[in-house]
């Protein structure tokens, strides 16, 4: 991690329920490594199927859980000597010991867990600084689990070296979408907030789409985008008109100054042909929105105090709300 005399950025990471994981990457019985959080962590799923996060380091004698351990029931057996741990961080069994440790014995928590909640297609890790549990909820998209209506989700990552308030604020930096993105103009989006919830809707005319996926200029579609922002991970975008596009935004902290982004993407299968090659094109703007703005980010210093001007967008209101996931 970067020390706070270096650091571009200065800010700590915001508490929320973060994606650790998208849920088919784990099956009942299996382990994985992670990082997250400045943490080494291990994600395991239960004989039972439930999903565990907890921190990685095992309090024997400092193994790493994620490599080589073994599912046991609802826990998780260290591969050096063997102890169990469940997914609330209780040594549940020594093998080898006639009585338990009493650092590990009567129930006492010996690993720090997470909260988790699977919903979304992904496994979800509750994560704050001081070990506060949830302070709110995050919801469900039906759109990404119903494949009658809408396509197998894509998934799109990207390691950012800027921390999770930089993604957020780049989509109310309405300045740069000219600049970096080459689009003329944004039009201004009703944002209402309420607790951990931001949501936007901005109705626009946007330019259209040739036959071969590139951008029509002379002739203008009516879409509607609506984003919902639960916390400062999670953020849903639907897209409506001519395509049908719902896209699930999650930003997860490696550590305070770098970041997974990733992007959940379904079409709506009620789609004409011309529609098809329009939803492919956006898709592939979407992604190449995000590439335009990584060198900023990677090199960019926070600017605690910005001097902005009436173009800029409401950056500062953008900030506000953030600011409540700062423990
Ligand atoms: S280091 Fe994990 S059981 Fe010994
Ligand atoms: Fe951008």
């Amino acid at each position: 991690m970067t020390s706070m005399t270096d650091s571009r950025f200065n800010l700590p990471i915001p508490y929320g329920w973060y994606a650790v994981a998208m849920s088919n990457a784990l099956k009942a019985g299996e382990s994985m490594p992670a990082s997250y959080f400045g943490e080494e962590l291990v994600l395991f799923r239960t004989q039972s199927g439930k999903a565990k996060v907890l921190n990685a380091i095992c309090p024997h004698l400092g193994a790493h859980l994620g490599y080589g351990s073994s599912v046991k029931g609802e826990s998780l057996a260290c591969p050096f000597h063997g102890w169990e741990f469940n997914g609330d961080g209780i040594c549940t069994d020594v093998p080898y010991a006639q009585q338990m440790p009493p650092r590990v014995a009567d129930g006492k928590q010996c690993i720090r867990n997470y909260p988790v909640v699977e919903m979304a297609g992904a496994i979800w890790a509750w994560y704050h600084p001081e070990g506060a549990g949830p302070l709110f909820e995050i919801e469900d998209v039906a759109e990404l689990s119903d494949r009658q209506s809408w396509s197998e989700p894509t998934v799109t990552e990207w390691r950012i070296n800027a921390p999770v308030q930089e993604m957020g604020e780049n989509a109310v930096d309405k300045a740069h979408f000219e600049t970096v993105h080459n689009i003329a103009e944004m039009p201004a989006s009703d944002i209402r907030t309420e607790g951990h919830r931001r949501t936007s809707i901005m109705d626009m005319r946007q330019a259209s789409y040739n036959e071969d996926g590139t951008r029509n200029e002379d002739e203008l579609m009516d879409r509607n985008i609506t984003t919902i922002s639960l916390g400062p991970g999670y953020t849903l975008q639907r897209f409506i008109g001519l395509c049908d596009i719902v896209m699930l935004g999650t930003v997860t902290p490696i550590d305070a100054e770098t970041t997974l982004l990733r992007f959940v993407t379904v079409q709506s299968k009620d789609i004409s042909e011309t529609g098809e090659i329009i939803a492919q094109a956006m898709l592939e703007t979407l992604n190449s929105q995000v590439e335009q703005d990584i060198p900023i980010w990677n090199h960019k210093h926070y600017q605690e105090n910005p001097i902005l001007c009436d173009g800029d967008g409401p950056i500062a209101m953008y900030r506000k709300w953030f600011s409540q996931f700062y423990a």
